[in-house]
């Protein structure tokens, strides 16, 4: 009988763990594995086998976690106990004295303190943060705004660089550990040929590539990217007594619990000591094996950090500094014209290839009509051309010295012949965007463009969709308009022709089931998807989020009061503007004038606020103190031009078009159930004054202790909202003179509810 047949069950499932785990180390992180892949697989089925078998046995943090699950419809959302902050930053070109300026302005808020500095690599990737209890790691999420963020626990769990158990006796019950998730150089080069050869459109480099695969929403498929993970710092910890004292040293704590961190960082005590680092760090990250865009200062000891504190955004006792971007020379052979989405001309750079920063470069962008001028770049030309992090490589300036005497300058217009170079259409100049415009509605190119826009990732996911499937499908006329793919039948797809008449190369039944399958899906994809996807102006991917969030459907963003109420926040706030008796334009009025003005102005105010408060008891704004003066002010969420934006496409032909066509196809995409509303009260302090309808005072009370608010008996300036009801006194007053946002008891009301934002 085999040693796992005797063994009791449970035992057997906890030593497999251990024994997948230490070869998961050994390979992974020391590069000395023991075992093969193959016997490596052998243990690992055994314990997936296993679990299966007994499901109670199953654990969060078990190996087999890292495969994966199940595809899910969205991420939901999750509150960082500590906000994840950003990184202000120092540029190359700031030198030695943007250094000291830094150094100096740390050193007046501790004065008589010895600083020390370490910097440590930027790598460049997504930011994290991962929550472990007891030990286990319990959720992991992308740093979002910074408050909230999409919570990615399933793809977290697939990267094994990340662990499931922190190691070690004395872990804090509550520890969260904020790190990079990134992927490696050559990772990322097999991925890249992997899509490619499998007709997707590949990264444009590594840092959009692990954003992308940690945004996927079928883990199993993250599990097959190749992701890293370095830790870099801490979040909430539950006993912070035993914490180590400097930055290095909770790197070194980090790494004795099982994480890792930078092999490379630097203790440093002046400015001219961290510009010393930073160039070493500079001529030894190529050898790193994954990019890095830049260093990062931090002040070593986090006692004096504290007592230096934060911005809003970002810490004040750190920097990022950005390394200048590379460039190269190399020769313009032709420029050649790309066709957008809304018909825009971008002309590009055809170069001679030349080899930064990790890739071979044969084209680049010239943005447009304007800077080509204005660079009086020409066919023919030496250029510079740079590679700046993550932004597409870009043609910056000419070596005039190397021009050859038989060029002339180029003439955009005259180079395509004064048409469309996809569809021969008319073309003419937006003046506001100095741009090219192509205005042929039925321009194939166009099509193509808004088919892959809809199909990218973030919005559908249709990989399939990129490139030479795009072009053909509009090609053959089967897509007239991204929403005929749900139209598609699996023959015509299967012989789909990639190639031409002469050499045809068919897209094959394999592919097409492939790609009906993932159009199948997209039907069920979230409304933050579809609003992405749609293309509706202003409406980005982090827009469409925040719509998401507070519409059910698209019926619901149609005509949203939310939206209706930011516009017209936004033309209150000019009219407030306007008639403000105390500008200077209106100083010289006439008395009686500006008596007129002043009422109207108050007026204004009063329903500005009213509005704002609305939004801010929606949670679709925050409240912001204004600077100066005790008046608040309501943040929005999203702002006018992008509501003004959406308001305008729902009401507009188009717009009512796509939602009769997707109400036919049987397509309606859902939001979020608003959870945001439970953050409302949580540390928020509430007054109340006069008398409620719907409840007694203590019930009222009772209700927002439960949802984590505080309930005082007057009104400072700490207070965030009073709640006032009819016979309301001398708080309300005090509200007003402290700028503290009133709430009507239709308004509280709203702010408990949480069925809906339309309500
Ligand atoms: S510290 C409160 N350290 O850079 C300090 N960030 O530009 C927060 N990053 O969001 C960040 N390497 O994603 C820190 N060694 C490092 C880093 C690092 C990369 C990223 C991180 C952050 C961004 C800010």
């Amino acid at each position: 009988m085999s040693e796992e047949e005797i063994e009791d069950p449970k035992c057997r499932a906890q030593r497999l763990r251990k024994e997948i785990e230490r070869h998961s180390r050994l390979y992974y992180d020391e590069a000395a594995p023991e075992i093969s892949d193959q016997e490596f697989d052998v243990l690992f089925r055994e314990l997936r086998e296993l679990e299966e078998k007994h499901p109670e046995l199953a654990t969060p943090d078990s190996p087999t976690q890292r495969v994966g699950g199940s595809p899910s419809q969205g991420f939901s959302q999750v509150r960082h106990m500590q906000p994840m902050l950003s990184l202000d930053n120092l540029f190359a070109k700031d030198g030695l004295d943007g250094l000291r300026k830094f150094v100096a302005s740390v050193a007046r808020s501790v004065p008589d303190e010895a600083l020390e500095w370490l910097v440590e690599p930027k790598v460049d990737g997504v930011a994290i943060s991962l929550r472990y209890e007891h030990g286990s790691l319990v959720s992991g999420a992308t740093r979002g705004d910074g408050e909230t963020g999409d919570d990615i626990t399933k793809n977290l769990k697939t990267v094994r660089a990340i662990p499931l158990r922190l190691r070690g006796p004395k872990v804090p019950s509550v520890l969260e550990v904020r790190g990079e998730v990134y992927m490696t150089s050559s990772g990322f080069g097999r991925l890249r040929e992997e899509l490619r050869s499998a007709g997707q459109e590949p990264f444009a480099n590594p840092r959009n590539a692990a954003a992308g695969s940690l945004k996927m929403l079928d883990s199993r498929l993250v599990a097959r990217r190749p992701l890293d993970f370095l830790a870099f710092g801490l979040g909430e910890v539950s006993d912070e007594s035993n914490l180590p004292s400097t930055q290095k040293g909770i790197l070194d704590w980090l790494q004795s619990l099982g994480h890792r961190t930078h092999q490379w960082t630097k203790i440093c005590r002046s400015a001219e000591e961290i510009l010393g680092a930073i160039s070493e760090l500079d001529a030894l990250r190529p050898g790193f094996g994954f990019e890095t865009d830049g260093a990062v200062i931090k002040l070593n000891d986090i006692a004096l950090r504290e007592r230096v504190g934060d911005n809003a955004r970002a810490p004040k006792w750190a920097r990022a500094w950005k390394y200048a971007a590379e460039q190269a020379a190399t020769r313009l052979w032709n420029v050649t014209v790309q066709v957008g989405r809304t018909g825009v001309l971008t002309p590009v750079a055809e170069l001679e290839p030349v080899f930064l920063r990790g890739s071979t470069i044969a084209r680049a962008t010239l943005h447009n009509e304007d800077e080509i001028r204005r660079k009086d770049i020409r066919i023919g030309d030496t250029v510079i051309i740079e590679k700046a992090g993550e932004v597409i490589p870009a043609v910056v300036g000419v070596i005039l010295e190397k021009r050859p005497s038989d060029t002339r300058p180029f003439d955009f217009f005259a180079h395509i012949g004064g048409r469309c170079p996809a569809c021969g259409g008319p073309i003419e100049r937006d003046p506001q965007f100095a741009v090219w415009v192509c205005k042929n509605p039925q321009c194939p190119a166009q099509k193509t463009r808004r088919l892959e826009y809809f199909g990218k990732r973030g919005a559908l996911e249709l990989d399939a969709l990129g490139g030479i499937v795009a072009d053909k499908l509009v090609e053959r006329g089967l897509v007239e308009e991204p929403l005929d793919v749900f139209e598609l039948t699996l023959d015509q797809l299967s012989t789909l022709n990639l190639g031409t008449s002469s050499e045809p190369r068919v897209f094959g039944e394999k592919n097409a089931r492939k790609l009906l399958e993932a159009i199948e899906r997209a039907r069920q994809l979230p409304l933050s998807r579809w609003l992405h996807a749609l293309a509706i102006p202003e409406i980005g991917e982090e827009t469409a989020h925040d719509l998401a969030r507070f519409h059910e459907s698209l019926d619901d963003v149609t005509g949203s009061q939310l939206l209706q109420d930011v516009v017209a926040l936004d033309r209150l706030r000019g009219e407030i503007a306007e008639t403000n008796p105390r500008a200077r334009k209106n100083r010289d009025k006439s008395e009686a004038e500006r008596q007129r003005l002043a009422e109207n102005h108050e007026k204004l105010v009063k329903e500005a606020q009213e509005i704002g408060g609305r939004l801010i008891s929606k949670g679709f704004a925050e409240k912001a103190r204004k600077k100066d003066s005790s008046n608040w002010d309501a943040v929005v969420k999203v702002g006018p031009v992008a509501a003004r934006a959406a308001l305008d496409w729902f009401a507009s032909q188009r717009g009512k078009e796509v939602l009769q066509r997707l109400s036919v196809l049987g397509i309606r995409p859902q939001g979020r159930a608003p959870s945001h509303k439970v953050d409302a009260f949580a540390g928020k302090t509430f007054v109340l004054t006069g008398s409620l309808e719907t409840m007694t005072r203590g019930e009222a009370q009772e209700r927002i202790r439960s949802r984590g608010g505080n309930v005082s008996g007057s009104v400072s300036r700490k207070t965030d909202y009073v709640i006032a009801g009819p016979g309301a006194g001398s708080k309300l007053a005090d509200a007003r003179e402290h700028g503290v946002c009133v709430l009507s008891e239709e308004q509280f009301l709203a702010l408990l509810d949480e069925k809906s934002s339309k309500s």
